[in-house]
């Protein structure tokens, strides 16, 4: 679904991407993974063009990117920031609709679709469509940033540190609803963050990085029980293996929220 080979990104000589080969199948999230400045973000937004590789091959979809407009590339693919990104002087209704209208729906489907939306992500419609961003809680305003990415359908959504401004308690819920939301969807994600139990909870696959280089990637396991260097063992910490069990958590979580009707189950 998405490939990077041999992707480079240079400011004034200094390599915020160095080298970066990786490929993302569909239906999988991906998680990247690394300290602050190692070059994610740098990473992520290479992937729809926000930013321009110096060189290196990448597609989408089985496309060169290059071959698509910078404009189509990102209406085609979701993208979530931390504080999430929305415009202030619109309502969420507009904000989750922004896609739609770009794309000309007609209103009764973008309406549709706004509700659809807020149900997906728990948020009551009457109550929150027609809020401003300044009137949501962080964590209320990152689910309406995850509707918004999600609203167009895209199949590809990209993710950065979406939870991460939001306090641990919340984050924890919003990682969980995710999780959730995306057994159900089954979206190519990339998700970006420096927090190893988000990865843990989340990664089908684990991508570390580090001063711009691809150091591993593998599943969760492979990573904690195999680390390829003591950079990321000492990443992971002496504790990794017990953060693991986040991950059986999270589905033993999904299963109870299910079998209770979950207001996050739309069908
Ligand atoms: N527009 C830019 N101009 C110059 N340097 C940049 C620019 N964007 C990012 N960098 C540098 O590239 C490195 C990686 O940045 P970034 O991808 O944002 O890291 P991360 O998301 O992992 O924290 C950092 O050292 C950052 O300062
Ligand atoms: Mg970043």
């Amino acid at each position: 679904m998405i490939r990077l080979e041999h992707v480079t990104k240079e400011y004034d000589g200094f390599r915020a991407c160095d080298d970066v080969t990786f490929t993302v199948q569909k239906g999988e999230i991906l998680v990247i993974l690394g300290p602050s400045g190692c070059g994610k973000s740098t990473t992520l937004r290479l992937i729809n063009r926000m930013v321009e590789r110096t060189s290196g091959t990448i597609e989408v979809k089985g496309r060169n990117v290059d071959t698509i407009k910078g404009e189509e590339l990102r209406r085609g693919i979701g993208y979530v920031i931390q504080n999430t990104g929305l415009f202030p002087h619109m309502r969420v209704d507009r904000n989750i609709a922004t896609v739609p209208s770009i794309l000309g729906w007609e209103q009764k489907r973008t309406d549709d679709r706004v509700r659809e939306m807020l149900d997906l992500v728990g948020l009551d419609y009457d109550r929150y469509s027609k809020k401003y961003p300044r009137e949501l809680s962080g964590g209320e305003a990152q689910r309406v940033g995850v509707a918004r990415a999600l609203a167009s359908d895209p199949d590809i959504v990209l993710m950065d540190e979406p939870f991460g401004a939001v306090d641990p308690i919340n984050r924890l819920r919003l990682q969980k609803e995710f999780s959730q939301i995306q057994r159900k969807l089954h979206k190519t994600v990339v998700f970006v963050t420096h927090d190893v139990e988000e990865a843990m909870l989340l990664g089908d696959r684990i991508c570390i990085m580090r001063q711009g280089k691809v150091v591993q990637i593998g599943t969760p396991e492979e990573i904690v029980l195999k680390p390829c260097d003591d950079f990321v063992e000492s990443f992971f910490g002496a504790e990794g293996a017990l953060k693991l069990l986040s991950r059986y958590r999270a589905a033993d979580y999904a299963e109870d929220v299910h079998s209770e009707g979950s207001p996050l189950e739309t069908d």
